[in-house]
């Protein structure tokens, strides 16, 4: 069976660039029986931006009950949080040792760090841990340590799976053939969802929509976002149109062809928006209420959570460790 395989880290608030980069194609993939899916809750992750304990258990549990209100079904997919899997940082520093630190210094969130500090004239790595440079080691042991095949996300992490692969390889050729190479599952019309400001939706740009925002709030925060000038009769250009994107991520293709026309027949930016707040609102009012039963029983979660890693663990993670652990040359724990 193909494996799929994808994390969120538990930074934050779930927003809609989640929902639509990662948790809806992950939850399709997972109802396909030729697939066998691995879905967690990236926490290790979440420690290289956040260093407030409260704020990523919070995240934890609101990820969680996302995924669930979403449909993943944890009798049929592998479903866990990463910090219950200690395997991850151990593969994570086998890995390490064969990861070139040339190719590290090129990925995107330490460079981006990096050209902030030359803009601001400070030393290049002012303030970056050594947890953000090794971010794409600790991204490949997830992916790697299950041999995944396919890890839908949205493009910004391409860059990162690509790095797996290259660790992958660089390991299977000294080690002999252990790992299955990964590859990136991008949906194109939804790979970069624009937030309210028109830049890519994100929690570092404070510009996203929560998935689960009550209704007056998502109906406000769509209404904030960021139009330009054109007033109603005039035609509405779709090219770099946020609104028109978040649309398409959500409407079927008539319903997109409809509102392309609209655009071009000058709809008013107010009733543009009032149909893309219908739109997203069909969609995700069911889940909503899922949701929030969910994130009134933390213990379930926490529950769920425990079994899955247990289970996942025994099935896979600690027998590969042992032969990871031969083919370096380490001591057998068992
Ligand atoms: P994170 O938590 O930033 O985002 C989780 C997923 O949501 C996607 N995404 C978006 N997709 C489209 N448009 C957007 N505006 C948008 N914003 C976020 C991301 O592409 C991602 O798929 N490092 C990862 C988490 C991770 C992971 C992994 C993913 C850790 N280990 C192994 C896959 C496999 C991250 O920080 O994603």
């Amino acid at each position: 069976r193909t494996r799929v395989l994808t994390g969120i880290t538990t930074s934050g608030t779930p927003h809609l660039g989640n929902y639509v980069g990662a948790i809806r194609p992950a939850i399709a993939a997972s109802r396909d029986a030729a697939t066998e899916s691995f879905y967690f809750l990236a926490d290790y992750h979440a420690l290289i931006k956040v260093q407030e304990p409260a704020r990523v258990q919070r995240s934890t549990l609101e990820i969680a009950a996302a995924w669930l209100a979403c449909g993943l079904d944890p009798a049929k997919v592998w479903f866990y949080r990463q910090s219950d899997v200690p395997e991850i940082p151990e593969l994570t520093w086998l890995l390490t040792c064969v990861a070139g630190k040339g190719l590290l210094n090129r990925a995107h969130a330490y460079k981006a760090a990096v050209d902030k500090n030359r803009i601001e004239q400070l030393d290049d790595d002012a303030g970056v841990t050594a947890g953000l440079f090794m971010y794409p080691v600790l991204m490949a042991a997830d992916i790697l340590l299950f041999n995944a095949n396919k890890v839908p996300v949205g493009r910004d992490q391409v860059q990162h799976i690509e790095m797996a692969r290259d660790f992958g390889q660089r390991f299977n050729h000294l080690y002999g053939e252990h790992f299955a190479l990964p590859e990136a599952a991008i949906e194109e019309h939804v790979a970069t969802l624009p937030g309210l400001d028109g830049r890519k939706m994100s929690k570092s740009y404070d510009n996203t929509i929560p998935l689960f925002a009550p209704r007056d709030q998502l109906k406000k925060l769509i209404f904030a976002i960021k139009t330009d000038s054109r007033a109603p009769g005039e035609a509405k250009d779709t090219q770099d149109s946020a609104l028109f994107q978040l649309y398409q991520a959500f409407a079927s293709a008539d319903e997109v062809a409809a509102m392309r026309k609209a655009f071009a027949d000058g709809i008013a930016w107010g009733d543009a928006k009032q149909q893309l707040f219908e739109r997203i609102d069909r969609e995700v009012a069911p889940l909503r209420e899922k949701y929030e039963a969910l994130m009134a029983n933390p213990a379930h979660i926490e529950a769920l959570l425990r079994d899955g890693a247990q289970r996942l663990r025994a099935t896979y993670a600690t027998p590969l460790l042992a032969t990871l652990r031969e083919a370096v040359g380490l001591r057998d724990l068992s």
